[in-house]
């Protein structure tokens, strides 16, 4: 038997990166998943990608009702849900003077009150389940401490891992686990971009700061997908069910706590 056969999924921000690798981890496991992205084109391409037990669904998890219609057409398709995992978020970089109130609301929407109202909204369902259920919270070890150049990103990450045990220790009481996982370097799309930005910030040659990172990883490589999929099964697995409000590193080694 799979470990998450016949499990209802909702992964935010699941079109690319780790978000999609988390989804093809879990339909090998058994599970439906939901693949819910702003970018509702590439989620269709995705979840067309992963076959039958993926389907595409708009999400900006920034608007209420777009949450709202998101899970019900989780509810619509699957007929329940089981596991969500809060995976979509927004990244920046500045120097603290120059740091705007745009950037500073658009992370905090996405990534915060994303995060917390996307796990209300699936709490609710998993609470009219009765059955209980998982929730998956993407930190960072970016919240576990601060970055010169990256003030915001990191506090959301940190508002993320706080959430986590707030809600952890109130949910639990309905049999719903949340717990987080906090990557360290994980290669893809988001890296071009943040590789980017830190050449233009530090007046570094595009692909400088990358290997500048690699060689600090003790495991001595960026993650890819794959290295974080192991601990995303177990947290939606039955082998969690006592796990309650933790933050798990999955950085090769890069923080201690
Ligand atoms: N890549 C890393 O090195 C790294 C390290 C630590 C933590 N993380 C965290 O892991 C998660 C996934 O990271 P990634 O590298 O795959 O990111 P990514 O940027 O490659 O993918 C993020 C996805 O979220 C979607 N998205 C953005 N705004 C959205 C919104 N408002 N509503 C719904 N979807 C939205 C994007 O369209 C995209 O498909 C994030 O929470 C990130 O903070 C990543």
């Amino acid at each position: 038997m799979k470990r998450l056969d016949g499990k209802s999924a909702l992964i935010t921000g699941a079109a690319r990166g780790i978000g999609r690798g988390f989804a093809e981890r879990y339909i090998a496991e058994g599970a439906t998943v939901a693949i819910a992205d702003i970018d509702f084109d590439a989620a269709k391409a995705t979840a067309d990608a992963l076959g039958d037990a993926a389907y595409g669904v708009h999400l900006d998890v920034s608007d209420q009702a777009s949450i709202d219609a998101c899970l019900a057409s989780v509810v619509a398709r699957a007929g329940k849900l089981d596991i969500l995992i809060n995976n979509a978020a927004l990244f920046d970089a500045a120097q603290t003077v120059d740091i705007t109130r745009g950037s500073f609301d658009s992370l905090f929407a996405v990534n915060v009150a994303g995060t917390l109202f996307t796990m209300q909204a699936a709490a609710k369902q998993m609470i009219a389940q009765g059955h209980g259920g998982k929730i998956i919270n993407m930190a960072s070890q970016a919240g576990r401490r601060g970055e010169a150049l990256v003030l915001v990103y990191c506090a959301t990450k940190a508002a993320v891992i706080s959430m986590t045990q707030s809600a952890g220790l109130n949910l639990i009481d309905h049999g719903i686990n949340v717990n987080a996982i906090a990557p360290g370097v994980v290669d893809g799309e988001h890296w071009v971009h943040v590789d980017a930005m830190f050449a233009k910030l530090e007046g570094k040659a595009p692909g400088q700061k990358k290997t500048e990172v690699e060689a600090g990883v003790p495991a001595g490589r960026f993650a890819v997908p794959d290295d974080l999929t192991g601990m995303a099964v177990f947290l939606a697995s039955p082998d969690s069910d006592y796990i309650v409000s933790q933050t798990y590193n999955v950085d090769g080694g890069q923080w201690m706590s």
